[in-house]
């Protein structure tokens, strides 16, 4: 596998939406979740887990959901005047039953600073703040391996079925379902903001 620079790394990673049908080694999954489990987190309690979903029926089946999840809320034309980021989110939305492999991940909270009461609700984002800098840290290294991901979180309004079909326990919050594949376009450039405009030095709105 070969790696590029982690600044090129940062600047050309992008969120992709249309992959090619080429399967995702098991090696590389490995080591995108292994830099994952690399990121800091409260108290170094690591409140995290990664189920790869590379079975062909569990993708379709979730895709499918996600699909219709997102169809159903967004509508399933698209408006004339449709924003890019919602129109790639669509394309996304129609394909997702097709990628090759899918990440969710999860936060755990048996891991947590505060005891899982079994029986319970889970207290949602709990653990969101070390979990983003976990997924992060992901979407860099599949870039590094040549791999396209994007954050999805559609799924999570009907996150039980997620849960039931991948026999996930109750002490499991899914938080995010990412896609995984050779993505087709090319890595960035992406559109943001210059750095100076939303840097100050000392006082705020102070440059430099
Ligand atoms: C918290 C969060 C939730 C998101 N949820 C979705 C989603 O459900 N579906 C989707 O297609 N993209 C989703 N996105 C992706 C954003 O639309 C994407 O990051 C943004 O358009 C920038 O894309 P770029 O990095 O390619 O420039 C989400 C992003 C974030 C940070």
């Amino acid at each position: 596998m070969e790696e590029i620079g982690l600044f090129e790394a940062i600047h050309s990673q992008r969120q992709f939406t249309r992959y090619k049908p080429d399967p995702v080694p098991r090696e590389a999954i490995d080591k995108i979740i292994d830099a994952a489990t690399r990121a800091p987190s409260g108290g170094n309690k690591q409140p995290w887990h990664f189920i790869a979903i590379t079975d062909r029926d569990l993708i379709e089946k979730i895709g499918g959901l996600y699909r219709d999840l997102w169809l159903g809320s967004q509508g399933a034309t698209a408006p004339p005047d449709e924003p890019p980021a919602y129109r790639s989110a669509r394309y996304l939305a129609n394909h997702m039953p097709e990628v090759p492999a899918m990440i969710l991940v999860c936060a755990d909270h048996t891991m947590g600073s505060q005891p899982y009461t079994k029986g319970e609700p889970i207290e949602r984002g709990r653990y969101a703040s070390s979990l983003w800098l976990a997924i992060q840290n992901l979407f860099l290294a599949a870039r590094a391996l040549g791999l396209g991901t994007r954050i999805t979180t559609t799924h999570l309004r009907e996150e039980q079925k997620v849960k039931d079909w991948l026999g996930i326990p109750d002490h499991i919050e899914t938080v995010c379902l990412t896609p995984l594949g050779y993505p087709r376009g090319n890595f960035g450039p992406t559109e943001r903001i210059p750095s100076a405009d939303v840097t100050s030095y000392n006082r705020f709105g102070q440059k430099g």
